[in-house]
């Protein structure tokens, strides 16, 4: 692991399943000191993401992670239906405890524009784990802000692989496209994990039983979720891990393969929606296009299993 001083973290996310994981292994995380979480709607609406949010942070006993409200639907169109993967409450049905502490007051961008003029220029990552609306509004209303940001790690896009929700649109980017394009073209530091890479870090049921065995409640949680996670896709014999990618890549980032593409973002409608292209006009990103997935599943564990939290399981 190379993250050897924390680092001052955001997390923009829409739990859903994989992005309980990701929080999961940044709280679980020596590497991350995370300032809050913003919310984003996505894999479903805003207040079963935010729910989620603070349920997670109540289960690792981290209430003191403020949670805010970020954008309920995309820019400039209509967001997606809940996705039926991540079941009706998002998590696929795992129990969890409701949070004693509210959400804040303060809209999520509001907050974070805030939060990066306290903190000297360079010294906030954000993890982005969802459709990137909260970060394209915080480009735009607060440039001064955004260009505080020391970089963005986001899940998001299909480069040389297919889609999972076109031919060549990955979900997060196809939720909102001129998002993911604002994003893209921002010149911020942005590195980009696709579905190339992510789609080569699986959970087999045998890293499910590995986890359950280990009988930390991190662990446990973990292989509860991804455990939900194989009832909703029936006989596949493992699971892609997409949003713990991010925080994988941000503890170690020599298990991946970086290249830097010239991308744009198809911000059109239908099926093409969120795709990527590369071309000589697009804007320079950095991608993540290979990876040591064994090494990152093993990583994962290890990070879960050597923590030691008053996480409790109801
Ligand atoms: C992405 O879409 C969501 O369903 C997952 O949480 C992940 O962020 C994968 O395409
Ligand atoms: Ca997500």
């Amino acid at each position: 692991m190379t993250l050897a001083k924390p680092r001052l973290t955001v997390i923009d996310t829409d739990p859903g399943i994989d992005d309980a994981i990701g929080i999961l292994l940044a709280l679980a995380s020596p590497g991350f000191s995370i300032a809050g979480i913003t919310t984003v709607a996505g894999n479903i609406g805003i207040e079963t993401t935010m729910r989620n949010a603070g349920r997670l942070l109540a289960f690792a006993n981290r209430e003191d992670i403020p949670v805010f409200r970020g954008a309920a639907a995309p820019l400039s169109r209509v967001g997606p239906e809940p996705l039926n993967l991540h079941g009706e409450d998002g998590i696929g049905g795992v129990a969890l405890p409701e949070p004693a502490r509210l959400p804040e007051s303060r809209h999520a961008v509001e907050w974070l524009a805030d939060f990066l003029m306290e903190q000297p220029a360079g010294m906030v990552d954000v993890l982005a784990l969802g459709p990137l609306t909260n970060l394209a509004r915080l480009i735009v209303e607060r440039p001064e802000a955004a260009r505080r940001i020391g970089r963005i790690i986001a899940m998001g896009g299909a480069i040389h692989e297919h889609g999972n929700v076109g031919p060549r649109s990955e979900f997060n980017l196809w939720a909102d496209p001129d998002a993911a394009a604002v994003a893209v073209a921002s010149g911020l530091s942005l590195v980009l994990v696709p579905l190339d890479v992510t789609r080569r870090v699986r959970a087999t049921r045998e890293f499910v039983q590995t986890l359950a065995a280990d009988g930390k409640p991190m662990a446990v949680m973990v292989g509860s979720l991804i455990e939900s996670y194989f009832e909703a896709a029936t006989n596949r014999e493992s699971r892609p891990l997409h949003d713990p990618c991010v925080m994988l890549y941000a503890i170690a980032p020599e298990l991946f393969r970086i290249e830097e593409l010239r991308l744009s973002v198809d911000t059109g409608s239908g099926e093409m929606a969120g795709a990527l292209t590369i071309s000589p006009d697009g804007s320079p990103v950095q991608v993540a296009l290979g990876v040591n997935g064994s090494e990152a599943l093993d990583l994962l564990a290890q990070c879960l299993t050597a923590v030691s939290t008053n996480a409790s399981i109801e």
